[in-house]
């Protein structure tokens, strides 16, 4: 019958709307404030206006990334060798050098590989330590041991050198808001900004727990057992992650970013819709709405990643990594050559959006 048909309907709809409204309900009615370590799941962004959108479009250079971040990390980077030692080193000088005055520190352990031990090295590096929560950016910055191949050598070009140079570019032209930010006087903002570069993602031969995720596994486990913040008696580093935005396997063209986890969809929306927009403004190059990088679709399975140690422990993620993988993983052509500079440059302009958004900059 039409009318308890609608009826119906309507108390569904209602149902819906109350359990969508109960969190807020909860925030707002509750004598109690909320913890701390649950301001995470009520976070909104502070949405930019198109002239905003403008600037940041025009405040990132993918010329300059790719000359001074990227070119440097295209090189053999292995745990242990030269060339990762170059890495860090590069890594940690682009950051000394910006404005904003980062808090760097380099976690070096020892680990046993099926090769023996071998000595791995993590870079984190927080805008503001003293801050509760933070935006946790990161990438892994070692390129996967292969022996040499005809005189070719394996240098990870999506497989991080481009994810890392991205957040290396990020932090470069947002500088001067992020170090606003740090320097707020009259409301110190108690969410802030941190940046990591994991060593050791790759497996020395074949990929299982044992041989693989050497530097997020160490590090999820380290930020466990540390007080945060600093003195406090039950909440550790963990808790004051945010949302780890993980990104890997990036810089081939027309990639496709799949949605992983129900509880940081929402931040994935805010990506498709920041990716709408600039398209909208005319603000991305060679870029088609037909072929949108983030894409709600569901996806069948987790794929295994530097995330994972920090999501068995509860932090939420949002891991963007193309799925299918580009073409050239894990093949000596994963190289300079095969990169595709607009896919790049626009997936800056949207990460750097995402960022000053959910930084309320
Ligand atoms: C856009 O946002 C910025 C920063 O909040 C503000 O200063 C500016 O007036 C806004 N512009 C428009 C056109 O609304
Ligand atoms: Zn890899």
């Amino acid at each position: 019958m039409a009318g308890g048909g609608d009826r119906r309907v309507v108390g569904t709809l209602h149902l819906l709307l109350l359990l969508a409204a109960l969190p807020l309900a909860a925030r707002a009615y509750s004598r109690a404030p909320i913890a701390w370590t649950q301001e995470k799941n009520y976070h909104q962004p502070a949405i930019l206006n198109s002239s905003s959108l403008r600037q940041v479009a025009e405040g990132t250079s993918i010329s300059q990334m790719w000359q001074n971040d990227l070119r440097p990390l295209l090189i053999e980077r292995y745990p242990g060798s030269p060339g990762s030692y170059a890495a860090r080193q590069h890594i940690l000088q682009r950051i000394q050098r910006l404005q904003a005055d980062w808090v760097l520190e380099v976690d070096t352990f020892l680990s046993k590989t099926p090769l023996g031990y071998r000595s791995f090295s993590n870079i984190i590096s927080t805008l503001d330590p003293t801050a509760k929560r933070h935006l946790v950016l990161a990438c892994h910055y070692d390129s996967k041991y292969f022996p040499h191949w005809d005189h070719r050598v394996f240098v990870g070009a999506t497989d991080s050198a481009v994810p890392c140079a991205m957040i290396l570019e990020l932090a470069r032209a947002l500088d001067k808001r992020l170090l606003s930010l740090k320097n707020a006087l009259d409301s110190k903002p108690d969410l802030s900004l941190q940046l990591i570069f994991f060593d050791g993602e790759e497996a020395f031969l074949h990929w299982s727990p044992q041989d693989s995720l050497y530097g997020s596994q160490h590090l999820a486990l380290k930020m466990a057992s540390t007080s945060h913040p600093p003195g406090a008696g039950d909440t550790n580093q963990l808790h004051g992650m945010d949302l780890m935005v993980l990104l890997d396997l990036i810089g081939a063209p027309n990639p496709t970013f799949p949605n992983f986890f129900p509880n940081s969809a929402r931040w994935f929306q805010r990506l498709e819709a920041i990716e709408h927009e600039l398209h909208e403004l005319g603000l991305l190059k060679d870029h088609s709405l037909e072929r949108k990088y983030f894409q709600n679709l569901g996806h069948g399975g987790i794929i295994q990643d530097d995330h994972i140690p920090f999501l068995r422990k509860g932090v939420p993620v949002l891991h963007l990594i193309p799925s299918p993988f580009p073409e050239v993983w894990h093949t000596m052509d994963d190289n300079e050559e095969n990169l595709d500079e607009s896919t790049i440059d626009n997936l800056n302009k949207i990460i750097q959006v995402f960022v000053l958004e959910y930084l309320h900059l």
